[in-house]
Protein backbone atom coordinates (compact mmCIF):
# COMPACT_ATOMS: atom_id res chain seq x y z
CA UNK A 1 0.00 0.00 0.00
CA UNK A 2 1.15 3.48 -0.93
CA UNK A 3 2.12 5.63 1.95
CA UNK A 4 0.78 9.03 1.77
CA UNK A 5 2.92 10.47 4.33
CA UNK A 6 4.05 13.99 3.42
CA UNK A 7 7.55 13.02 4.10
CA UNK A 8 7.54 9.52 2.50
CA UNK A 9 7.35 6.16 4.33
CA UNK A 10 9.01 3.10 2.50
CA UNK A 11 10.55 2.28 5.89
CA UNK A 12 9.62 -1.73 6.72
CA UNK A 13 12.01 -1.76 9.89
CA UNK A 14 10.94 0.06 12.34
CA UNK A 15 7.28 -0.99 13.74
CA UNK A 16 6.41 2.56 15.24
CA UNK A 17 6.87 4.12 11.63
CA UNK A 18 4.91 1.04 9.99
CA UNK A 19 2.30 1.28 11.91
CA UNK A 20 2.23 5.34 11.28
CA UNK A 21 2.56 4.37 8.18
CA UNK A 22 -0.60 2.40 7.89
CA UNK A 23 -2.85 5.24 10.27
CA UNK A 24 -1.78 7.98 7.37
CA UNK A 25 -2.76 5.37 4.54
CA UNK A 26 -6.05 4.90 6.09
CA UNK A 27 -6.56 8.82 6.50
CA UNK A 28 -5.81 9.50 3.17
CA UNK A 29 -8.29 6.76 1.61
CA UNK A 30 -10.79 8.44 3.90
CA UNK A 31 -9.73 11.75 2.65
CA UNK A 32 -9.88 11.03 -1.01
CA UNK A 33 -12.93 9.36 -0.25
CA UNK A 34 -14.28 12.68 1.65
CA UNK A 35 -13.47 15.14 -0.87
CA UNK A 36 -15.36 12.87 -3.71
CA UNK A 37 -18.52 12.56 -1.56
CA UNK A 38 -21.37 15.21 -1.17
CA UNK A 39 -21.42 17.71 1.46
CA UNK A 40 -24.04 15.57 3.42
CA UNK A 41 -21.96 12.78 3.14
CA UNK A 42 -18.86 14.38 4.49
CA UNK A 43 -20.53 14.64 7.82
CA UNK A 44 -20.53 11.21 8.04
CA UNK A 45 -17.47 10.52 6.72
CA UNK A 46 -15.45 12.72 8.22
CA UNK A 47 -16.43 10.94 11.30
CA UNK A 48 -13.77 8.21 10.31
CA UNK A 49 -11.13 10.14 10.24
CA UNK A 50 -9.11 9.14 13.01
CA UNK A 51 -8.10 12.42 15.14
CA UNK A 52 -9.60 14.68 13.08
CA UNK A 53 -13.05 13.27 13.72
CA UNK A 54 -14.94 15.98 15.62
CA UNK A 55 -12.99 18.75 14.15
CA UNK A 56 -14.00 17.62 10.60
CA UNK A 57 -17.34 16.69 11.58
CA UNK A 58 -18.54 20.21 13.30
CA UNK A 59 -17.27 22.35 11.28
CA UNK A 60 -18.27 20.41 7.74
CA UNK A 61 -21.23 20.02 8.84
CA UNK A 62 -21.57 23.87 10.13
CA UNK A 63 -20.13 24.32 6.34
CA UNK A 64 -22.52 22.60 4.84
CA UNK A 65 -25.49 24.35 7.05
CA UNK A 66 -24.41 27.67 6.10
CA UNK A 67 -24.02 27.13 2.38
CA UNK A 68 -27.59 25.27 1.85
CA UNK A 69 -28.59 28.84 4.21
CA UNK A 70 -26.47 31.09 1.95
CA UNK A 71 -28.70 29.28 -0.96
CA UNK A 72 -32.04 29.87 0.17
CA UNK A 73 -31.20 33.26 1.53
CA UNK A 74 -30.35 34.20 -2.20
CA UNK A 75 -33.40 32.21 -3.71
CA UNK A 76 -35.27 34.49 -0.95
CA UNK A 77 -33.58 37.67 -1.98
CA UNK A 78 -34.06 37.05 -5.53
CA UNK A 79 -37.72 36.55 -4.97
CA UNK A 80 -38.39 39.86 -2.98
CA UNK A 81 -36.29 41.92 -5.19
CA UNK A 82 -38.34 40.99 -8.53
CA UNK A 83 -41.62 41.41 -6.51
CA UNK A 84 -40.01 44.61 -5.59
CA UNK A 85 -39.09 45.60 -9.07
CA UNK A 86 -42.81 44.95 -10.05
CA UNK A 87 -43.85 47.24 -7.52
CA UNK A 88 -41.99 49.97 -7.78
CA UNK A 89 -41.71 49.92 -11.26
CA UNK A 90 -42.89 53.47 -12.62
CA UNK A 91 -44.97 53.73 -16.57
CA UNK A 92 -42.68 55.66 -17.77
CA UNK A 93 -42.22 53.20 -20.53
CA UNK A 94 -45.65 52.39 -20.58
CA UNK A 95 -47.89 54.91 -22.13
CA UNK A 96 -51.90 56.04 -21.14
CA UNK A 97 -52.75 54.40 -25.00
CA UNK A 98 -51.96 51.35 -23.94
CA UNK A 99 -54.70 49.07 -21.65
CA UNK A 100 -51.60 48.06 -19.64
CA UNK A 101 -51.26 51.44 -18.02
CA UNK A 102 -54.35 52.19 -16.81
CA UNK A 103 -54.98 48.50 -15.54
CA UNK A 104 -51.89 48.66 -13.69
CA UNK A 105 -52.36 51.91 -12.19
CA UNK A 106 -55.71 50.47 -11.03
CA UNK A 107 -53.96 46.92 -9.43
CA UNK A 108 -51.62 49.34 -7.82
CA UNK A 109 -54.22 51.14 -6.52
CA UNK A 110 -52.41 54.76 -7.96
CA UNK A 111 -56.01 56.81 -8.94
CA UNK A 112 -55.58 60.19 -7.42
CA UNK A 113 -58.51 61.40 -10.06
CA UNK A 114 -61.00 59.71 -7.89
CA UNK A 115 -62.63 62.02 -5.74
CA UNK A 116 -65.13 59.42 -4.22
CA UNK A 117 -68.06 60.99 -5.44
CA UNK A 118 -70.40 62.26 -8.35
CA UNK A 119 -69.17 65.54 -9.94
CA UNK A 120 -71.51 68.15 -8.31
CA UNK A 121 -71.72 69.66 -11.96
CA UNK A 122 -73.17 66.44 -13.27
CA UNK A 123 -75.34 66.34 -10.18
CA UNK A 124 -76.79 69.71 -10.18
CA UNK A 125 -77.01 69.93 -14.53
CA UNK A 126 -78.62 65.85 -14.91
CA UNK A 127 -82.39 67.05 -14.77
CA UNK A 128 -81.49 69.46 -17.86
CA UNK A 129 -79.46 65.80 -19.78
CA UNK A 130 -81.78 63.64 -22.16
CA UNK A 131 -83.36 60.63 -20.69
CA UNK A 132 -82.90 57.52 -22.25
CA UNK A 133 -79.66 56.00 -23.21
CA UNK A 134 -76.21 57.32 -21.61
CA UNK A 135 -73.08 56.16 -21.70
CA UNK A 136 -69.95 57.44 -19.40
CA UNK A 137 -66.61 56.24 -20.81
CA UNK A 138 -63.44 56.25 -18.95
CA UNK A 139 -65.98 56.16 -16.08
CA UNK A 140 -63.80 54.78 -13.33
CA UNK A 141 -65.21 53.53 -10.06
CA UNK A 142 -68.56 54.60 -11.62
CA UNK A 143 -69.98 57.75 -9.03
CA UNK A 144 -71.35 59.62 -12.45
CA UNK A 145 -73.07 56.60 -13.74
CA UNK A 146 -75.22 56.16 -10.57
CA UNK A 147 -75.80 59.49 -10.15
CA UNK A 148 -77.41 59.95 -13.52
CA UNK A 149 -79.09 56.64 -13.04
CA UNK A 150 -80.53 57.50 -9.54
CA UNK A 151 -81.64 61.45 -11.08
CA UNK A 152 -83.81 59.84 -13.76
CA UNK A 153 -84.84 55.97 -13.27
CA UNK A 154 -85.66 56.34 -17.36
CA UNK A 155 -82.53 56.35 -18.03
CA UNK A 156 -80.43 53.61 -18.83
CA UNK A 157 -76.60 54.23 -18.15
CA UNK A 158 -74.06 52.46 -19.57
CA UNK A 159 -70.33 52.68 -17.37
CA UNK A 160 -67.53 51.71 -20.10
CA UNK A 161 -63.81 51.46 -18.66
CA UNK A 162 -60.59 49.27 -19.77
CA UNK A 163 -59.97 47.96 -15.90
CA UNK A 164 -62.22 45.07 -14.69
CA UNK A 165 -61.70 46.75 -11.01
CA UNK A 166 -62.84 49.65 -11.85
CA UNK A 167 -66.30 47.99 -13.51
CA UNK A 168 -66.43 45.65 -10.13
CA UNK A 169 -66.62 48.64 -7.87
CA UNK A 170 -69.12 50.43 -10.14
CA UNK A 171 -71.12 47.28 -9.89
CA UNK A 172 -70.78 46.92 -6.03
CA UNK A 173 -72.10 50.40 -5.18
CA UNK A 174 -74.70 49.86 -8.20
CA UNK A 175 -76.04 46.58 -5.69
CA UNK A 176 -75.59 49.27 -2.80
CA UNK A 177 -77.64 51.84 -4.28
CA UNK A 178 -80.46 49.24 -5.40
CA UNK A 179 -80.06 49.79 -8.56
CA UNK A 180 -80.95 47.03 -11.08
CA UNK A 181 -78.65 45.65 -13.61
CA UNK A 182 -81.18 46.35 -16.14
CA UNK A 183 -80.70 50.08 -15.64
CA UNK A 184 -76.84 50.59 -14.52
CA UNK A 185 -74.29 47.75 -16.53
CA UNK A 186 -70.54 48.08 -16.50
CA UNK A 187 -69.15 47.32 -19.21
CA UNK A 188 -64.76 46.28 -19.45
CA UNK A 189 -64.13 47.51 -22.57
CA UNK A 190 -61.69 49.80 -25.16
CA UNK A 191 -63.82 53.09 -25.82
CA UNK A 192 -62.80 52.71 -29.65
CA UNK A 193 -63.59 48.97 -30.08
CA UNK A 194 -66.36 47.95 -27.70
CA UNK A 195 -69.60 46.76 -29.04
CA UNK A 196 -72.74 48.33 -28.39
CA UNK A 197 -76.55 47.98 -29.59
CA UNK A 198 -77.87 51.28 -30.80
CA UNK A 199 -76.24 55.15 -30.34
CA UNK A 200 -76.89 56.80 -27.19
CA UNK A 201 -78.98 59.73 -26.24
CA UNK A 202 -76.29 60.98 -23.85
CA UNK A 203 -72.67 60.53 -23.29
CA UNK A 204 -70.84 62.18 -20.44
CA UNK A 205 -67.01 62.51 -20.73
CA UNK A 206 -64.90 63.78 -17.52
CA UNK A 207 -61.29 63.23 -17.25
CA UNK A 208 -61.58 60.72 -20.34
CA UNK A 209 -60.56 62.90 -23.32
CA UNK A 210 -57.68 64.31 -20.53
CA UNK A 211 -56.25 60.53 -20.69
CA UNK A 212 -55.81 59.94 -23.87
CA UNK A 213 -52.67 60.84 -25.73
CA UNK A 214 -53.31 63.95 -27.86
CA UNK A 215 -52.85 61.90 -30.74
CA UNK A 216 -55.80 60.47 -30.03
CA UNK A 217 -57.96 63.56 -29.80
CA UNK A 218 -59.16 63.23 -33.47
CA UNK A 219 -60.12 59.35 -32.59
CA UNK A 220 -61.84 60.02 -29.84
CA UNK A 221 -64.29 62.43 -31.52
CA UNK A 222 -64.81 60.16 -34.35
CA UNK A 223 -66.07 57.78 -32.24
CA UNK A 224 -67.98 60.39 -29.93
CA UNK A 225 -69.93 61.15 -33.44
CA UNK A 226 -70.60 57.52 -33.96
CA UNK A 227 -72.12 56.84 -30.35
CA UNK A 228 -74.10 59.98 -30.22
CA UNK A 229 -76.96 60.04 -32.28
CA UNK A 230 -78.21 62.58 -33.76
CA UNK A 231 -79.95 65.00 -31.80
CA UNK A 232 -78.12 63.76 -29.21
CA UNK A 233 -75.92 65.62 -26.27
CA UNK A 234 -72.48 64.85 -25.60
CA UNK A 235 -71.55 66.59 -22.17
CA UNK A 236 -67.66 67.47 -21.65
CA UNK A 237 -66.22 68.54 -18.28
CA UNK A 238 -63.25 69.94 -19.13
CA UNK A 239 -60.32 69.39 -17.04
CA UNK A 240 -57.72 70.44 -16.41
CA UNK A 241 -57.30 73.55 -18.61
CA UNK A 242 -54.07 74.77 -18.30
CA UNK A 243 -53.64 76.79 -21.55
CA UNK A 244 -55.10 78.15 -24.70
CA UNK A 245 -54.44 76.53 -27.95
CA UNK A 246 -54.57 72.68 -28.22
CA UNK A 247 -51.33 72.20 -26.49
CA UNK A 248 -51.26 69.26 -23.78
CA UNK A 249 -48.42 70.18 -21.93
CA UNK A 250 -48.60 69.07 -17.81
CA UNK A 251 -51.41 67.37 -17.21
CA UNK A 252 -52.02 64.91 -15.52
CA UNK A 253 -52.45 63.30 -17.68
CA UNK A 254 -53.09 65.56 -20.84
CA UNK A 255 -53.85 69.14 -20.32
CA UNK A 256 -57.27 70.28 -22.31
CA UNK A 257 -58.73 73.58 -23.59
CA UNK A 258 -61.57 74.83 -25.00
CA UNK A 259 -60.16 74.74 -28.13
CA UNK A 260 -59.04 71.51 -28.23
CA UNK A 261 -62.37 69.76 -27.62
CA UNK A 262 -63.58 72.48 -30.51
CA UNK A 263 -61.03 71.87 -33.14
CA UNK A 264 -61.66 67.83 -33.33
CA UNK A 265 -65.79 68.03 -32.35
CA UNK A 266 -66.54 70.70 -34.93
CA UNK A 267 -65.53 68.63 -37.36
CA UNK A 268 -66.52 65.64 -36.34
CA UNK A 269 -70.56 67.12 -36.71
CA UNK A 270 -70.77 68.50 -32.64
CA UNK A 271 -72.59 71.99 -32.47
CA UNK A 272 -71.67 73.77 -29.05
CA UNK A 273 -74.67 74.51 -27.37
CA UNK A 274 -73.58 75.78 -24.01
CA UNK A 275 -70.20 76.51 -22.34
CA UNK A 276 -68.83 77.81 -19.80
CA UNK A 277 -66.54 77.67 -15.96
CA UNK A 278 -67.51 75.60 -13.72
CA UNK A 279 -69.02 77.65 -10.49
CA UNK A 280 -67.58 77.81 -7.50
CA UNK A 281 -70.29 75.94 -5.92
CA UNK A 282 -69.95 72.70 -8.07
CA UNK A 283 -66.67 72.29 -8.42
CA UNK A 284 -64.89 69.29 -6.68
CA UNK A 285 -62.83 69.07 -3.76
CA UNK A 286 -59.74 68.39 -5.56
CA UNK A 287 -60.02 70.95 -8.51
CA UNK A 288 -57.37 74.11 -7.58
CA UNK A 289 -58.71 77.18 -8.87
CA UNK A 290 -61.27 78.87 -11.04
CA UNK A 291 -60.54 78.35 -14.63
CA UNK A 292 -59.12 74.87 -14.33
CA UNK A 293 -62.28 73.18 -14.94
CA UNK A 294 -65.15 74.21 -17.92
CA UNK A 295 -67.63 72.46 -19.28
CA UNK A 296 -69.18 72.18 -22.80
CA UNK A 297 -72.92 70.46 -24.11
CA UNK A 298 -72.10 69.74 -27.62
CA UNK A 299 -75.38 68.58 -30.24
CA UNK A 300 -74.38 65.79 -32.52
CA UNK A 301 -76.34 67.55 -35.63
CA UNK A 302 -76.81 65.68 -39.25
CA UNK A 303 -78.70 62.76 -39.88
C1 LIG B 1 -58.30 59.78 -15.35
S1 LIG B 1 -59.31 58.36 -15.11
C2 LIG B 1 -60.92 59.10 -14.82
C3 LIG B 1 -61.94 58.17 -14.21
C4 LIG B 1 -63.31 58.79 -13.92
N1 LIG B 1 -63.84 59.49 -15.05
C5 LIG B 1 -63.28 59.66 -12.69
O1 LIG B 1 -63.34 60.89 -12.83
O2 LIG B 1 -63.15 59.13 -11.57
C6 LIG B 1 -59.44 57.71 -16.76
C7 LIG B 1 -60.15 56.38 -16.82
O3 LIG B 1 -60.30 56.00 -18.17
C8 LIG B 1 -60.05 54.61 -18.33
N2 LIG B 1 -59.61 54.43 -19.72
C9 LIG B 1 -58.45 54.85 -20.29
N3 LIG B 1 -58.43 54.54 -21.60
C10 LIG B 1 -59.60 53.91 -21.87
C11 LIG B 1 -60.17 53.36 -23.06
N4 LIG B 1 -59.51 53.39 -24.22
N5 LIG B 1 -61.40 52.78 -22.99
C12 LIG B 1 -62.07 52.75 -21.80
N6 LIG B 1 -61.58 53.25 -20.64
C13 LIG B 1 -60.36 53.82 -20.67
C14 LIG B 1 -59.02 54.31 -17.26
O4 LIG B 1 -59.01 52.95 -16.88
C15 LIG B 1 -59.44 55.24 -16.12
O5 LIG B 1 -60.30 54.61 -15.23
Amino acid sequence: MACAHPQGCSVSGSIVLQRKCRVHARAASTVDAFQKATLDERCITTRDIDGFRPFYSRSHCLLSKVCSLIEELKKVFTRVYLDLKMTCRDNSDLSPDQPVYWRDRWEKGVTPWDCGCAHPLLVHLAPRLPSGRALVPGCGSGYDVIALAKQDPARQVTGLDLSELACKRGESMRDEAGLSSKQVQFIEGDFFKFDYEEPFDLVYDYTFFCALPPHLRKQWAARMAELVKPGGILFTLMFPVRDSGTGAEGGPPFSVSHEAYASVLEPAGFKLLECGDVPSAYRRPKTPSPGAELYGLWQRVGA
